[in-house]
């Protein structure tokens, strides 16, 4: 998996232009100057960067045209979640406060480093979130010239987080002073379980997977703390351990600048933070939840619905306006992992179902959750119009692509058409089946045996 930080491409965030040394055909040694960087792999924390995926191409394959296009996205840089601040975070701060001396050596700057976590707005939209935000929108814009400019509607729900970011990202498009923001906040023609289904969903909980990641953190962090102890004037605890990285991520989200807490820890520390959290978001929003694939069908099934709108009637329906072809709903962290577990988008390409043992790290597990969920991350569902591939015959055919932060990911159990698409009818096809066999999002929801 070395190749994930390998081929970085255009990430919208500024990293440091190293990537010069890494052009294939001008080797420099062996490792072609390969360098490491941990803000790829923090998953739910880091800045907005565009996935490597498999290397498909990002424009639409020779012969496609597309039609339609619509994506749900976590909102920007917040400057930190609350149950992770409460229990990782702030620990680690409150000790630093105690022991403002006796930092040396690598560490020798943390007598002077300032948290800019601001306490009184931990979950609000950060200035270095918004612009991001209107970098992604500038990016799409360029993505789908003729699409964009028609969007007059934009969903979002009653976090300010996620409308402060649809305001920012709307800002990159021409149209911008035509367009609503919608706060969805009435579960009108199921647009609350598409949009936040874990908050429709009471049975749904954030506790899936503690335990076993907290094995997992043990495994790594008590090494950590003992390395670092000759520069430190306190003893880390485990928590304190993953506080201490987790700052890596949030300042350089906040800041919009790379934290210096982020050299600080060997790759390999990295890894362990990165598995540690890849299994927690296996327990609770992926593969090892039977409850995700329930909550990603509601915004498939409504896509669904509203590209076959299109198709039939040349409008979207549903109270959207007639021109839009280009949909934008924000939204968080938890729902583009509900929605790449229900297509299998980060499955492995073995029939394994994956693992997460928590004595030893899966390297080659393919939920890799910093891929889809930095802030900003977003699943993307293009239409497309290709000159074959008719149902009968060979005139125009129709294709369902899917993105995660801008890679073209395919759908594992439909990927035939030009460029690893969808042919459109077995799409419907398939997302009629997973809508029947998931129709029970309400048994399955409400929960009967909890008191
Ligand atoms: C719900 O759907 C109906 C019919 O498709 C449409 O007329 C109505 O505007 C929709 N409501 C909203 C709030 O989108
Ligand atoms: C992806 O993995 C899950 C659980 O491991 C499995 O239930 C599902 O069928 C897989 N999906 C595809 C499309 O392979
Ligand atoms: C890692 O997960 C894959 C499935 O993704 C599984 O096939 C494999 O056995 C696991 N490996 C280890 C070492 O746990
Ligand atoms: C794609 O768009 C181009 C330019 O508008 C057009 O010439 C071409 O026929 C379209 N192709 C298909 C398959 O619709
Ligand atoms: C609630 O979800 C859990 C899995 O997280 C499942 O085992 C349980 O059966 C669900 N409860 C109901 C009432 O379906």
């Amino acid at each position: 998996m070395l190749t994930l930080a390998f081929v970085l491409a255009a990430p919208a965030f500024a990293l440091p232009a190293y990537h010069d040394a890494q052009i294939p055909l001008r080797p420099l040694d062996h490792s072609q100057g390969y360098e490491f960087d941990p803000l790829l792999h923090l998953p739910g924390i880091s800045p907005y960067f565009d996935a490597v995926g498999f290397g498909l191409e990002h424009t639409a394959p020779v012969g496609c045209n597309v039609t339609a296009a619509s994506y749900i996205v976590r909102h920007g840089a917040i400057y930190a979640n609350d149950k992770e601040y409460e229990e990782y975070i702030k620990p680690f701060l409150w000790k630093l406060e105690q022991h403002r001396q006796g930092w040396s050596g690598p560490l020798s700057f943390m007598e002077t480093w300032q948290s800019p976590i601001l306490e009184d707005k931990l979950e609000d939209l950060t200035p270095s979130g918004a612009v991001d935000a209107e970098r992604v929108g500038k990016h799409l814009l360029a993505r789908y010239p003729d699409l964009v400019p028609e969007t007059k509607r934009v969903l979002a729900d009653k976090k300010s987080r996620t409308y402060d970011t649809a305001q920012n990202f709307v800002k990159a498009f021409p149209q911008v002073d035509k367009i609503e923001v919608v706060r969805v906040t009435q579960n009108t023609n199921g647009s609350m379980e598409a949009l936040i289904p874990h908050k429709s969903c009471e049975n749904f909980s954030k506790t899936p997977g503690i335990k076993e990641q907290k094995k997992a953190i043990d495994l790594y962090a008590a090494s950590v703390s003992h390395r670092l102890s000759p520069y430190m004037p306190f003893e880390l605890e485990a928590n304190d351990v993953v506080g201490f990285q987790m700052l890596c991520g949030y300042e350089s989200a906040i800041k919009g600048t790379r934290s210096e807490i982020c050299a600080q820890f060997t790759d390999a520390e990295w890894m362990a933070y990165e598995y540690a959290w890849d299994l927690k978001y296996a327990y609770m929003v992926g593969p090892l939840n039977p409850l995700s694939p329930y909550l990603g069908f509601p915004w498939l099934h409504s896509q669904a619905n509203l590209f076959s709108h299109i198709a039939k009637h040349d409008t979207p329906g549903d109270g959207w306006p007639d021109k839009q072809r280009f949909f934008l709903s924000f939204t968080h962290r938890e729902v583009p992992p509900f929605i790449a577990t229900a297509l299998g988008l980060f499955n492995s390409s073995s029939n394994a179902a994956e693992q997460f043992p928590t004595d030893h790290i899966n390297w080659t597990r393919a939920w890799r959750m910093a891929d889809l969920i930095p802030f900003l991350g977003h699943v993307g569902m293009e239409k497309m119009t290709c000159e074959r591939g008719a149902v009968h015959g060979d005139g125009p055919g129709e294709f369902i692509r899917f993105i995660a932060n801008t890679a073209p990911r395919p759908i594992p159990d439909c990927q035939d058409g030009p460029g690893a698409s969808c042919p459109f009818h077995l799409f419907k096809e398939l997302i009629g089946k997973g809508a029947e066999k998931h129709k029970d999002f309400h048994e399955v929801c409400d929960a009967k045996d909890k008191e």
